[in-house]
């Protein structure tokens, strides 16, 4: 990970991208034409958190729940996630980009979970941009695996109940070894998490926009960077102490 972060620039971001499929009945196109301006949305961004500084980006492309959406829909998508990695991972390799996915891998078929696997061992030395692809990932996942990795370990003897803490249950964690999450974006105008994250969106800053993902661009990333800049981190101490820092 790069060293120094820029005074109110968020260490690690994670996106809600929701708008999509709103953002294409508007054009009168079928979703996955949505999704499709979704793709060329997160390359945007990918490249405005590069230029400003951000150590990882986590993305919510598909979620445990989303298998219940249409057949043709969930095809589209994974077709999608398909030629975005045949196409893309060479030049996000160029730029220096780490991809790495997160989330129940096995459930895909083995050609996505073929080329998920070599996008991520082409880029791992990579050290530019930390990108997280979060798919058939739901926040309560994350913490159940966790937690059943505590019991093993109790079991076989290697931890103590007591010596379960906040920080040991992390490790575990599908994000562990990241910078905290600082910044939480949901687009498409819904107020709510959706089982992204929950873990360590504990004391993330949540930023919510009525912007459709597809319209989401490097100015509409500023601007949460500049709303998040404003705010005033707090981890339960008061205003006074944070002024004064004590
Ligand atoms: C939510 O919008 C979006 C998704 C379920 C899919 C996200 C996928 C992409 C942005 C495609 C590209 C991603 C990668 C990583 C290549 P929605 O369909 O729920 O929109 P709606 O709320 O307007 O119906």
């Amino acid at each position: 990970m790069p060293g120094a972060q820029a005074a109110g620039v968020p260490r690690h971001i994670a996106i809600v991208m929701d708008g999509n499929g709103r953002w294409a009945k508007a054009r009168h196109r079928p979703r996955s034409f949505g999704h499709n301006a979704g793709r060329k949305a997160v390359r945007a961004v990918i490249e405005a958190c590069m230029r400003e500084g951000v150590q990882a980006l986590t993305l919510f492309a598909f979620s445990s729940e989303n298998w219940h959406r249409p057949q043709d829909e969930v095809g589209a998508l994974m077709d999608l996630f398909l030629r975005a990695l045949d196409r893309e991972v060479e030049e996000l390799h160029g730029h220096g980009v780490r991809l790495r996915f997160v989330g129940e891998l096995d459930a895909f078929d083995q050609p996505l979970r073929r080329r998920m696997q070599a996008s991520m061992t082409r880029t791992e030395g990579n050290d530019k941009l930390l990108v997280n692809i979060a798919v058939n990932y739901g926040g309560r996942w994350d913490i159940v695996r966790a937690a059943r990795r505590a019991a093993e370990a109790v079991a076989n003897g290697e931890l103590r109940v007591d010596q379960i803490d906040e920080s040991r249950l992390d490790q575990w964690t599908s994000l562990a070894e990241l910078p905290p999450l600082d910044l939480f974006i949901r687009t498409g105008g819904e107020y709510r998490l959706s089982n992204f994250l929950l873990w360590q969106a504990a004391y993330a800053e949540l930023y919510f926009t009525d912007t459709l993902w597809p319209d989401f661009d490097e100015a509409c990333l500023r601007r949460a960077i500049e709303d998040y800049a404003r705010r005033e981190r707090r981890y339960g101490r008061t205003g006074e102490q944070v002024a004064t820092n004590v």
